[in-house]
């Protein structure tokens, strides 16, 4: 594997953390995956397990490609599990408490010498990285959903990342295939600063009742040729997370364009998150 990177390490079991946990098992490498829920160590081998048997159903992958990949993840419920990582990718909840929390206890276990990173969609890693004693080493590696399909890996150095740090992360996301670019550490990057605004005007569309969901899908999907329409997207990204990132990037930009519709506030605190939960602006159900 490029840049000398086989042990690696992730922090959360979501749908971001247990993509990318299954992308570096497919690539041979040696995965911990760090959950912080007990039921976690059963339900997110499980949820990979689902995944990987997708792909021997379609004839992409051996029945014996499938094991080994699933062999190669051990979940933990001990970030101390995580000491002889070469590198971590954070993947919990887009809460900067939480994250800080990771990041601070990843600098007391991990090697001196591992790259800490966050996938964050919109958080500032110059604000991850505030809590460690050794910010050179931690940078932004962020993967877009679903992970095993999506090339672009938004490759995030502060002012303080390494120069080092940001081309090892380099090799190593190209040698699995992806397609790095080097973004500022600005909220939303240049992906989510870009979609966002546009996904919230989408659901600004729906709650004035200028447009109905399907109408505004259908429209961007025939017309703009985009694989889903913008209110399909929000749900599967999921809406907690659309909000969480909206907040981010309107607590940094103070633009009316970020704020969060109060639609999407209240199905947020609704529980209608989306695919996830089965109900968003349409049914999964
Ligand atoms: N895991 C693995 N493979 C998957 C998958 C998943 N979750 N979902 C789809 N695929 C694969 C399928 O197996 C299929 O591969 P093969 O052709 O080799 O069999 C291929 O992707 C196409 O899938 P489908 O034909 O089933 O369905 P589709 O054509 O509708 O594609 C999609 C599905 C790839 C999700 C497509 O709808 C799409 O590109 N949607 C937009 C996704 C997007 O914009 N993602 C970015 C979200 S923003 C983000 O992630 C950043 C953030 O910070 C919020």
């Amino acid at each position: 594997m490029s840049a000398g990177i086989t042990r690696v390490g992730v922090v959360g079991s979501g749908t971001m953390g247990a993509g990318i946990a299954e992308l570096f098992a497919l690539h041979g490498l040696d995965v911990r995956l760090a959950v912080s829920r007990p039921s976690s160590l059963t339900a997110a081998p499980a949820r990979i397990a689902a995944s990987l048997d997708r792909r021997v159903a379609k004839g992409r992958l051996a029945p014996h490609e499938r094991d080994a990949a699933l062999a190669a993840i051990a979940v933990t419920a001990d970030l101390g599990d995580l000491a002889d990582r070469q590198l971590v990718v954070e993947a919990v909840a887009e809460d900067e408490g939480l994250k800080q929390n990771v990041f601070s206890t990843l600098d007391k276990v991990a090697d001196p010498d591992a790259i800490l990173a966050s996938t964050t969609s919109a958080l500032s890693i110059t604000r991850l990285a505030g809590v460690v004693e050794h910010p050179e080493r931690v940078l932004g590696v962020h993967f877009f959903n679903p992970v095993a399909v999506m090339e672009l890996v938004e490759l995030v150095p502060t002012l303080l990342t390494a120069d080092r740090v940001r081309e090892r992360a380099e090799a190593f996301v190209t040698g699995l295939g992806k397609k790095p670019v080097t973004v500022a550490d600005r909220s939303g990057f240049v992906v989510n600063a870009l979609l966002i605004p546009f996904l919230l005007a989408a659901i600004r569309m729906v709650e004035s009742g200028y447009s109905s969901a399907e109408a505004v899908d259908q429209a961007m999907e025939s017309g703009c040729a985009h694989p889903m329409g913008p209110l399909k997207l929000a749900d599967f990204i999921g809406l907690d997370v659309v909000a969480a990132i909206a907040e981010a990037l309107h607590a940094e930009s103070r633009q009316p364009l970020h704020a969060p519709p109060p639609l999407l506030s209240r199905m947020v605190e609704s529980g209608i998150l989306g695919r996830k939960s089965g109900r968003g602006f349409h049914s999964y159900l």
